[in-house]
């Protein structure tokens, strides 16, 4: 089935703001108030913001880019010996044309690698080793680097969105005391093909599961949130800045002040696109429900059910 692509009407690009967190890691504590009003502002209004001053390493950064730019490189033969459907945590390589968010006949545009903190296989689903390459040996080491990294940013993160709501600074330290449930997922995009193909996009239009997202994308563009006109904006690459936006858990625990906003990739430009998230995410055990203005229409969900729950739902597995 086909239908035409989507057109984007480019809004002004004023309208993601950016923010620039770089108070948030100063030893004085003054400035973090302001920048928290700012972070506050960005997630109510847009759901997405760019943050500037983030403190990642541009050579952990660097080195992952070639990294993966070297995994997606390999025959599919070679990824598919660590895919994502023989792993029973997850873990790995998502050929092309997995399932989408547009229900059955949906696909994505994209190919992926997903890794999380390595845990023994335990009594909490998620929980195990990760899969590697063995022909790209670099790629462990670049996305383990990059890990430390991009985690610190996102603790860096919490207390901004934490005072903008009214609560203590390190409100959120023991919900993420732990990594286990946070995400790296390497995305590479070829460029559309059908420019007429709606149910194939790079990713159709979706919201994060995540408690909150922090964003790479290359030079290229292609990342688009829907805004509250129901228009598609462009997020169009800003250098030395990561993309961060809210997820579900976020919007629950804030009952819903700050917006888990729909978006999507469209990968226009006849070249191939990269980026990388990172999925923030509590400890599994976390029982999320709305801090603020509680008397909300948000049910409380356990964190690592409500993860754990989407996974089934989006990636495949083999049948076993
Ligand atoms: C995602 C996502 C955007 C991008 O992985 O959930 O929305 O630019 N990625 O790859
Ligand atoms: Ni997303």
């Amino acid at each position: 089935m086909s239908m035409p692509l989507p057109v984007t009407r480019k809004l002004d690009f004023s309208e993601i703001p950016v923010v620039d967190i770089g108070p948030l890691g100063e030893a004085d504590t003054k400035r973090i108030p302001a920048v928290a009003a700012e972070i506050a502002r960005a997630c109510q209004d847009v759901g997405f913001m760019y943050v500037k001053n983030h403190g990642v390493s541009a050579t952990v950064l660097r080195n992952l880019r070639r990294e993966a730019e070297a995994f997606f490189s390999l025959p599919s033969t070679e990824k598919m010996k660590v895919a994502v459907e023989i792993s029973p945590q997850y873990r790995g390589y998502l050929p092309l044309e997995y399932t989408g968010e547009e229900g059955e006949e949906g696909r994505n545009l994209q190919e992926g690698f997903i890794m999380m903190p390595d845990r023994p296989v335990g009594t909490l689903p998620l929980h195990g080793p990760n899969q590697w390459p063995e022909k790209v040996p670099g790629l462990k080491p670049a996305m383990m680097a990059y890990f430390v990294e991009v985690e610190k940013l996102a603790r860096l993160m919490l207390p901004g969105f934490t005072v903008g709501v009214g609560l203590p600074a390190d409100y959120f330290r023991d919900a993420f005391r732990d990594p286990e449930m946070m995400i790296l997922k390497l995305n590479h995009y070829p460029p559309q093909k059908a420019m007429n193909d709606a149910y194939m996009l790079g990713v159709g239009g979706h919201t994060d599961f995540s408690a909150f997202t922090i964003l790479w994308q290359d030079d290229l563009g292609g990342l688009e949130v829907l805004n509250k006109s129901g228009e598609w904006v462009a997020v169009p690459p800003i250098e030395d800045t990561f993309v961060i936006n809210i997820g579900d858990l976020m919007q629950v625990w804030t009952n819903g002040r700050f917006s888990s906003t729909e978006h999507r990739v469209i990968n226009r430009y006849g070249k191939d696109r990269n980026s990388i998230a990172f999925f923030v995410d509590p400890v599994y055990p976390t029982k999320v429900e709305p801090l603020v203005d509680r008397s909300g229409s948000y049910e409380p969900v356990v964190s690592g059910d409500h993860i754990y729950a989407q996974f089934r739902r989006i990636y495949p597995q083999r049948q076993r």
